[in-house]
């Protein structure tokens, strides 16, 4: 039987998916389910001086409404060990218990009713008050500081090797670029949604969640329950993106409202909410400095980079890790500041951090390349990092060298005419424009469950959870190879706090954490299995050796060949139900010994139109090294995802704020643009051979996150190619270009 490990299977859950049988949070059919509408405050900052309910609890329909200062008293513990996916400082905002307004958008009532209309029709009649305060809107004028959470460094926000700014004065060549992103807002098709039951002082959630033991910690914390009596249900996820990593207030406010209205209730956030009920990818701005020999080698890398968070935690993310590993640089200074403003706090979105700061260093390294007359693919072959100089550690694996190569070759990179502007067909510019891709591999512990049954299938389940990525097949494939079995035979269970621990769905970790623990769990229910049929004391196997038995193509088989014997048939011997297995999987001296990254190398064409200063995307070629690709087919599926993701970032997705009022103006999917078919070209993907089984024994390195980074500086590096000036800010839009021109 061929392995299912690098087979491209279709989706397990596709046919349940597309037929609706697949069930989101806001689905579950439960008996007496009430809605929920909250109430948010128009103003960014303030205190609430009146919030009248008596209109809205009169209103047809309604069961009940709290607000602020009209809510029962939460304990909202402390969590002795924040979450890793919460913010470094900072108290997480708690609903209904104060009577300040922090950000426009923030919660202050909820309405319940018996539907979805008369809620949010009562919410309408919520009367409120606000007397406002200074907010802080503009993030311009806002003062950049370390963060909170860094105050115990020395020279908080900073990282240095070696002397970058004497060797920047000695460098034959510098430049220094200044690039800002707009703030972004990830945008899964399936809102965010909770339906929350009380029973018997228990706690059942229906959540959109990337990780539903930490949904569980957080409620039991704001609650002031045991761990065991609240249960969190979760097993699908129409995307997330990040936005699904923290557990956001409005899962407090539909427990809250599910206690209140004594009836099971849930809250599903409106399109408007979703750009402020959850997180963002932060507004950033970045200058990079770059010092190199005249061959190009650098000498000197600075990177200085201001992010915004909220005025009550402070969220920041890694922008420059890439400055310090992706490069061969002996001299390198990096800092990170925020500054706060009067919004909600950020979060990760889709290679948080990473992406950003990967734009700054590709879109310095395009202009070095320029300014050095080289090549860029070249520039970035003579700066390859044998290491990673930033954890001095060697790669557990690296084949960027060969995404170079391939990409370059796949995308016709050697027609390119060096001179910007030089490539036109009829009114339009063509550009050719490429960068590197980086994302660290990570890895956590995770348990999983194996059970085979007495009809000689297979059940295997963790707590982990499917954001659209292929989870529940890309386990089936492990699984199905290590017991033998089909994958049909298979049944991959996650979402739910009743299945054995896993990390968070996010970083692109799940497959080298919950695939090796999927793998461990089923190694030892086979080995538990063969080992009960070895020693029985009769039937096909009994008195064999270790070395005798395999399970292979559904069958438990002698070695020799001389028998074999369907699973089903083996329990049934044995007198057996069911047998199964526990197991995990977690990191070892590898994570010290070795760095591990995810790389790749983007290639973009575009075409301008200068007279409209419309840029399209032709093409684009990602050449990636993500270890052992378990499915090319969903693998492929990821990285077109992330490469419109990057598009996105390009020359579409921007979060418009109002600076006066401190509120987000385009909040709808009508005027944030992401892509849509029409503006997206060809797209080529290809995975460079590789496997990484020092980072973990399925080899793979994970591909979510990877798969994005590099491509709007591709995309960038392109247009400067195609009219010879860069926009340095995100997106790229025509107004934009047009201005280049006067
Ligand atoms: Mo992602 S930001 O790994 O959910």
């Amino acid at each position: 039987m061929k392995t299912m490990i690098g087979q491209p299977l279709d989706r397990v859950d596709g046919r349940d998916k597309v037929t609706g049988k697949a069930r989101y949070a806001a689905e579950f059919r439960i008996d007496g389910l009430a809605h929920a509408a909250w109430v948010t405050s128009p103003v960014a900052a303030g205190r609430i001086e009146q919030l009248d309910l008596s209109t809205a609890r009169a209103a047809p329909g309604v069961i009940a409404a709290i607000g602020s200062g009209d809510a029962p008293v939460l304990p909202y513990r402390e969590r002795e060990e924040p979450a890793p996916v919460d913010p470094e400082w900072g108290t997480p905002l708690r609903v209904f218990q104060d009577d300040k307004v922090r950000f426009a958008g923030q919660p202050v009532a909820v309405v319940v009713a018996e539907t979805p209309q008369q809620a949010r029709h009562a919410a309408s009649l919520v009367k409120l008050r606000i007397t406002p305060d200074q907010a802080h809107t503009v993030f311009d004028r806002a003062e950049p500081r370390p963060s909170h959470g860094k105050d115990d460094d020395d020279n908080p926000g900073v990282e240095s090797r070696g002397d970058a700014e004497g060797a920047l004065g000695t460098s034959p060549v510098t430049v220094e670029c200044f690039s800002a992103i707009a703030r972004e807002q990830q945008h899964p098709i399936e809102p965010h949604a909770t339906i929350a039951r009380w029973q018997d002082g228990k706690l059942t959630l229906w959540d959109k969640t990337q990780w539903v033991s930490n949904v569980r910690t957080e409620i039991a914390h704001v609650f002031g329950l045991e761990e065991e009596d609240i249960r969190v249900v979760s097993p699908f996820v129409g995307g997330a993106f990040g936005s699904a990593l923290r557990t956001w207030p409005h899962v407090a406010v539909a427990a809250l409202a599910a206690k209140v209205a004594d009836r099971p209730v849930r809250l599903e956030l409106e399109r408007r909410s979703m750009f402020t009920a959850t997180g963002f990818r932060p507004r950033s701005q970045q200058t990079v400095r770059l010092g190199a020999e005249s061959d190009g080698r650098l000498m000197a890398i600075s990177h200085d980079v201001v992010t915004q968070t909220s005025r009550y935690e402070d969220y920041t993310e890694s922008l420059t890790e890439p400055a310090r590993t992706t490069y061969a640089c002996a001299n390198v200074w990096t800092r990170e500041r925020v500054v706060s403003l009067n919004t909600n706090t950020p979060c990760p979105m889709r290679a948080p951090g990473i992406v950003t700061g990967v734009h700054a260093m590709e879109t310095a390294m395009d202009e070095l390349a320029e300014k050095l007359g080289m090549d860029p693919v070249d520039l970035r072959r003579i700066n390859h990092a044998e290491r990673n100089e930033d954890d001095d550690l060697p790669w557990s694996s690296k084949e960027l060298l060969a995404c170079y190569d391939t990409g370059a070759e796949r995308f016709g990179w050697s027609s390119r005419s060096p001179e910007p502007g030089s490539m036109r067909d009829g009114d339009q510019r063509i550009g050719y424009g490429m960068a590197t891709s980086i994302y660290h591999a990570k890895r956590s512990s995770a348990s999983v469950g194996a059970v085979l049954l007495a009809n000689g299938t297979a059940v295997v389940r963790t707590a982990t959870s499917d954001m659209g990525p292929g989870t529940y097949t890309s386990m089936t494939q492990v699984a199905a190879d290590v017991l033998g079995l089909p994958p049909e035979a298979i049944t991959f269970e996650l979402g739910d706090t009743r299945y054995p621990q896993a990390p968070v769905h996010g970083g692109s970790i799940t497959m080298a954490s919950v695939g090796s623990a999927v793998r461990a769990a089923c190694q030892g229910l086979a080995e538990k299995l063969m080992k009960a049929a070895r020693e029985a004391s009769s039937g096909a196997f009994a008195g064999l050796d270790a070395d005798q038995v395999e399970l292979r193509e559904g069958y438990m088989t002698r070695s020799d060949g001389e028998a074999r014997q369907r699973l089903a048939d083996v329990l049934r011997d044995m007198g057996q139900d069911q047998i199964a297995c526990e197991a995990s999987a977690e990191p070892g001296e590898e994570s010290e010994n070795y760095a591990s990254s995810a790389f790749g190398a983007i290639f973009a064409e575009v075409r301008v139109d200068p007279a409209v200063g419309r840029v399209r995307v032709a093409r684009l070629v990602g050449a990636y090294d993500v270890g052992r690709v378990i499915n090319p087919k969903i693998a492929r599926s990821q990285c077109i995802g992330g490469m419109v993701g990057g598009l996105g970032m390009a020359l579409f997705e921007q979060v418009e704020w109002d600076e006066r009022l401190g509120r987000v103006m385009n909040a709808n999917l009508a005027e944030y643009l992401v892509p849509v078919c029409a503006d997206v070209g060809e797209l080529d993907v290809t995975f460079v051979p590789s496997d990484d089984t020092i980072f973990n024994p399925l080899g793979a390195k994970g591909l979510a996150e990877v798969a994005i980074c590099g491509v709007a500086p591709a995309i960038a590096n392109a247009v400067y190619h195609a009219i010879g000036q860069r926009v340095r800010e995100l997106p790229i839009t025509p107004d934009r270009m047009l201005a280049m021109r006067s």
